[in-house]
Order: structure tokens, then sequence, then C-alpha cells
């Protein structure tokens, strides 16, 4: 991160089941902080499930509430940002994120994600044949944007607790002026 950055919220980014719902509430928690959850800010607003968003007005449409969402958030402090895991293959919403944002990638190899995603229904992505191969071709597709957070955290190994520590040492790291 560059010393002309200062960050005042932290958001996670990455794929499905790499666990930035529940780590990010701790982190907050941990950091005093607000949490704030894109999708469920989308689903709360548009008072609409996400998979019926999918469905009716279809990818795009959530993909532009999104972005929408996104743009506010400058004017947030003091913030834990969880997001959806396909925000960031818009270059606009890293764009926007990172004036105000440390961005930490939670990152996952597609066997864990799958064991993390196998008994839940919500995801419309994931709503697939074949699942395995469709998180495999996605998470390959989405690396080069994921790859563009500031810190990376391997989550394969890592507790939810273990995760939200590092995610917290790094945010404290780059608060003080290094990184
Ligand atoms: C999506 C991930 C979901 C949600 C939507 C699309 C994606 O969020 O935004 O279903 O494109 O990967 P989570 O990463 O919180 O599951």
């Amino acid at each position: 991160m560059n010393s002309s950055r200062h960050p005042v919220n932290l958001a996670l980014i990455g794929f499905m089941g790499t666990g930035k719902t529940s780590v990010g509430r701790l982190v907050a928690e941990q950091l005093h902080f607000d949490y704030l959850d894109t999708d469920e800010l989308i689903q709360s607003r548009a008072g609409r499930t996400i998979t019926d968003i999918f469905e009716k007005d279809g990818e795009a449409a959530f993909r532009k509430l999104e972005q929408q969402l996104v743009a506010e958030l400058a004017a947030r402090k003091r913030t834990v940002i969880s997001t959806g895991g396909g925000l960031p293959t818009n270059p606009l919403n890293l764009a926007s994120l990172k004036p105000h944002s440390l961005i930490v990638c939670l990152w996952a190899s597609p066997e864990k994600i799958f064991e993390r995603v196998r008994n839940q229904t919500h995801r419309p992505l994931l709503r697939d044949a074949n699942p395995q191969l469709k998180i495999r071709e996605l998470l390959a597709a989405r690396e080069p944007f994921y790859r563009q957070a500031d810190v990376l955290i391997n989550t394969d190994l890592r507790s939810v607790r273990e995760a939200a520590q590092q995610v917290v040492h790094q945010f404290k790291f780059a608060q003080s002026g290094h990184s």
C-alpha cells in the first residue's frame, strides 16, 4: 500500500465461502467498527432476496445495484465492509473502495470452498449441475481481481478466529503507516 493512502475502513473481498461474513463480523467486533454487508444491504433495500433479483432481473441488474452501493461507501468511517464474491470483478468497485479502505482478500482452495458451501442453497451462481466445476472456473476467472487486494489471507487452514486475528493485525499495521 502506498503511503498516500489512509484507510479508515476495511473491505473484505473474496470468493463465496471464504468466510467474509463470519470473519468480518468478528473483526468489526474486535476493532469496535460498524459492520456492513453489501449483499445484506442490497437485499434489505430491495426487499427481495439476491436469488430473486438474479432470477427476475438478471445478474447485470444485481451488479448495477452493487456498483451504486459501493459508490456510497466513500462516506463511511470505521466500518468493516463485507462484499459479495463477484463485486471485485467490476474494476470500478475496487477503484472506489481503495481510497478509504484497506482491501483484504480471504482466499480458499476450490475444494475447501465446495466443502463450505455444499449444503447451502442461497447462492444463485452455484445452483449448477456441477457446482465443483463451476467453483473452479469462476475462481480461476476471478483470481486476477482478487489479487488486486492489499493483503491476501489463506483461510484453508485457519479458523474464523485465526483469520480474523490476521485481518486485525494487517489493518493495525497498515494504519500505523507501514506496508
Ligand atoms: C456472488 C456472491 C454472493 C452474492 C451473489 C453473487 C458472486 O455473495 O453477492 O450471490 O458472484 O460470487 P457471497 O460471496 O457473500 O456469497
